[in-house]
């Protein structure tokens, strides 16, 4: 047999064996015979390198680590789907597409399987590309991961169409992240606690060996082209599952709302003994051209829709409740929680929404609470456990002011949030704003993660988005610009550049009272607070130190709570003698800082004593505990910083400015999407750039000229003006548009107006050309294209 032969021999056997195991679930060849064959033709391939062929089984062992992904534009948008949760909300969606359309609905219902979104593109049958969802008009290119998933063909066979695409879920079986977890523990790794987390991890490898390992598998339900087999979602799926796909058996069709209710209530009872996880079903219109008549909304399909299962509930206690601040200063309550299983992962903080929600609630620290995990990541508190209530508990008296740098709040009428006003200078909102204009959906900056930007931020190098462009200047001074991470690991928590044994001993002594910011306040002035057993007082001192603003009101209660309960016990921390050492020791051994026993007192004495900051660690580094393995202060202390320590090296310095440079190119409704107007969100943006066309006329618009514009209401008007109103925000326009960014939408280039005032529906299949080729064509020459015309408007 000539080398050719066997190689294609060998190709389609092992493709097919691949088939069977991974996706039919049969075994029909030993592992031994087939890695034999296997073998065999990587050897073959080695050996002729002039047959490479990328969609040989070779090929799913994945090459050389890469840098980062292509971002990729998408042939057709990612939508995602609406979401419905009640009997009532699928009646609503069965009468809103009977008004659609007069003909009958049969529909189709499908598992909604919990994993991360991928679009697959075959080109005559073999794997091209492979997309992640991104922001839906473009994607990551993880096609060298994505050849690793031994249940996607990379060679389809059958009557397939030439070109099309073809989308789907990837996921981790429920068993396979048993099994990975189990081979992880014997290696001494952490395991992962969610299978969809870990499957979104693993296609982001930047190492296509590593995803490999990963028990990643897909299952496809839905295809897009212009040539596909049928005119009808099942069909075609049955037809896909020929070419070689996974396609779930677990599909039904239906020609009632009644039927899809029933498959929707069964599988809420059986979905636990799936071997995957699904979080609800998915319902779609069957007939394709039916589809194509209903067409989109601006984000979903109409003619599908998803059915959420009820989230699932625990209860657990609320050790505190805590406010974060929003990139427009709206003030977020925070139920921080005794740790709890809810679906697949250990939730520790959940939504309280608002004052409002707290004071419906009654929700007050300490309260046993129902926490639910619904649609949203974030878990939130839907419930009290009265009869279990502490007798002493207090009612929760939400803040008055900001957290952060203690600004009285407001509230305008009818809004349900506080909101802290300094919009200019406090931090959180600073960071939080940046992390919007740099986020993928507006100007896709690279290297700007939170960590970096809160870096950046402390450092006096960003206090504002248009402190950005002027990043270029300080190259130099930005590289080996270092931060500890915070973490939630307690064993972290309470050192890196604090006073570690401060820290300690106000973390042991009363955990989670106050958060890292204030203690780091309490510690640089305990030795004056310490005296202090008044509000009064506490005020004067902190004025003192102008630290006031630093801290809110209820906060300095608090810390004046503290300093006086402690007073006697922190008088001894500072003066160690040996009751307050021992007491100290046992402190630190609770926390877990150190689990060393000690050999003389007075070593640790001194090494306490010295040990102010991380930067002197090195003077007690060698320091060592009697502990039977002869381990140092420095064994632990350092190990544990340098896991924790970010340090901008000049390749991220550069790769940063370079991003930075790119995303000046990004079109207006990105830029002004970015400057994080509320309720300007990205379809606001696009709208208002199609329809004002420059930032400068935007500026000058009344409310009415705002509000009269199609789609856009008072609520989004009110917000401009009141953005428009401030100074600095003009500012910041004035000066990003001097740093060369886009406040002019750009024109389509217009062919000719042969089609000025015509409507058109493009539906159907076209020999030479695609339905979005037509519809391009249709606009680039004045023409509008419509989803449905009535005869009634003819
Ligand atoms: S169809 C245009 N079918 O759910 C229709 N989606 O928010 C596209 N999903 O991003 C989606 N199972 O990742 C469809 N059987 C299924 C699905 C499914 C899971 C995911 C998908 C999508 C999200 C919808």
């Amino acid at each position: 047999m000539k080398i050719k032969e066997r190689i294609d021999f060998l190709r389609k056997e092992l493709a097919e064996h691949n088939h069977s195991y991974y996706v039919l679930d049969t075994s029909t060849i030993s592992d031994f015979e087939f890695d034999k064959l296997l073998h065999e033709l990587v050897k073959l391939e080695d050996e002729n390198p002039e047959f490479f062929d990328s969609t040989s089984p070779t090929q799913r062992v994945g090459g050389g680590v890469i840098d980062g992904f292509k971002t990729v534009a998408h042939k057709y948008r990612m939508l995602s789907l609406g979401n419905t949760y009640s009997e009532e909300d699928l009646y609503d969606f069965d009468t809103r597409l009977h008004k659609l359309t007069d003909q009958e609905i049969e529909y189709v219902c499908e598992l909604k399987y919990d994993g991360v979104s991928i679009s697959l593109t075959y080109e005559n049958g073999d794997l091209t590309q492979a997309l992640t969802r991104g922001d839906g008009a473009q994607g990551d290119d993880v096609t060298a991961n994505v050849r690793t998933i031994k249940s996607i063909p990379l060679k389809l066979k059958g009557d397939y169409p030439a070109n099309f695409e073809i989308r789907g879920e990837i996921f981790i079986p429920i068993k396979g992240l048993e099994k990975m977890n189990k081979l992880r523990t014997e290696e001494g790794l952490e395991s992962y606690k969610n299978p969809r987390n870990t499957a979104s991890g693993s296609l982001k490898l930047l190492d296509a060996n590593e995803v490999s390992k990963r028990p990643l598998d897909c299952y496809l339900y839905y295809l897009l082209g212009d040539n596909l087999s049928t005119d009808n979602h099942y069909e075609n799926l049955q037809k896909a599952k020929e070419w070689g796909f996974k396609i779930p058996n677990e599909i039904a069709k239906y020609n009632t709302i009644d039927d899809v209710l029933k498959f929707t209530e069964r599988w809420d009872k059986k979905r636990h003994d799936l071997p995957y996880e699904i979080d609800g079903i998915v319902i779609k219109v069957n007939d394709i051209n039916l589809q194509e008549e209903m067409g989109f909304t601006a984000k979903s399909p109409r003619w599908a829709i998803s059915y959420k299962f009820k989230a699932e509930q625990v209860s657990t206690i609320l050790n505190e409740i805590t406010y974060q601040v929003g990139r427009t200063g709206a003030i977020t309550p925070v139920a921080n929680l005794e740790p709890v299983k809810l679906a697949g992962t250990t939730v520790k903080r959940a939504s309280l929404h608002n004052a409002d929600q707290i004071a419906k609630l009654d929700i007050r620290e300490g309260d046993k609470v129902y926490v639910e995990k619904g649609g949203e990541i974030i878990p939130k508190v839907v419930g009290v456990e009265l009869k279990d209530r502490d007798l002493f508990s207090q009612s929760t008296e939400y803040i008055t002011n900001c957290p952060s740098c203690n600004t009285e709040l407001v509230r305008k009428e009818g809004d349900a949030k506080h909101y802290c006003p300094n919009t200019e200078d406090c931090l959180p909102q600073i960071i939080r704003k940046i992390e919007h204009f740099v986020s993928r959906k507006s100007m896709n900056i690279d290297g700007l993660g939170e960590e970096i930007i809160e870096m950046l931020a402390e450092n006096n190098f960003l206090n504002n988005i248009s402190d950005i462009y002027n990043l270029k200047d300080y190259r130099e001074k930005l590289i080996g610009l270092t931060k500890y991470k915070e973490t939630n690991d307690s064993s972290v928590k309470y050192n890196e550049t604090l006073q570690v044994k401060s820290y300690a001993l106000l973390f042991a002594h009363k955990p989670n009272i106050f958060s890292r910011e204030v203690s780091k306040i309490i510690l640089e002035y305990y030795k004056e607070l310490k005296d202090i057993n008044s509000i009064s007082e506490l005020k004067k001192v902190l004025k003192s130190n102008s630290i006031l603003e630093k801290v809110a009101e209820d906060k300095s209660k608090k810390i004046v709570r503290f300093i006086t309960e402690n007073q006697i016990w922190i008088s001894r921390f500072d003066n160690l003698n040996q009751s307050g050492l021992k007491q100290y020791i046992s402190l630190l051994n609770s926390i877990k800082l150190l689990e060393f026993s000690i050999i003389s007192k007075d070593e640790l004495e001194k090494a306490i004593a010295d040990c102010n900051f991380i930067d002197e660690l090195e003077k007690v580094k060698d320091t060592i505990f009697l502990d039977g393995q002869d381990r140092k202060i420095s064994d632990f202390f350092i190990k544990v910083s340098e896991r924790n320590k970010v340090v901008l090296q000049q390749k991220k310095v550069e790769n940063l400015i370079k991003s930075i440079d790119d995303s000046k190119k990004k079109i207006f409704e990105k830029v002004l999407f970015g400057l994080g107007i509320r309720h300007v969100g990205e379809t606001v943006a696009k709208k208002l750039a199609e329809e004002v066309k420059t930032i400068d006329k935007l500026i000058l618009m009344s409310f009415e000229e705002i509000e009269s514009i199609n789609d856009i209401g008072p609520e989004i008007a009110n917000s401009l003006i009141d953005y428009f109103s401030k100074q600095e925000n003009i500012q910041l326009i004035n000066e990003l548009k001097e740093s060369g960014l886009n406040f002019e939408f750009e024109e389509k280039q217009k062919d000719s107006n042969i089609f000025d005032g015509m409507r058109f529906v493009v539906s159907g299949v076209f020999e030479n050309y695609s339905r979005k080729e037509l519809k391009d064509i249709i606009e680039v020459n004045g023409g509008h294209v419509t989803l449905k015309i009535k005869t009634k408007d003819m």
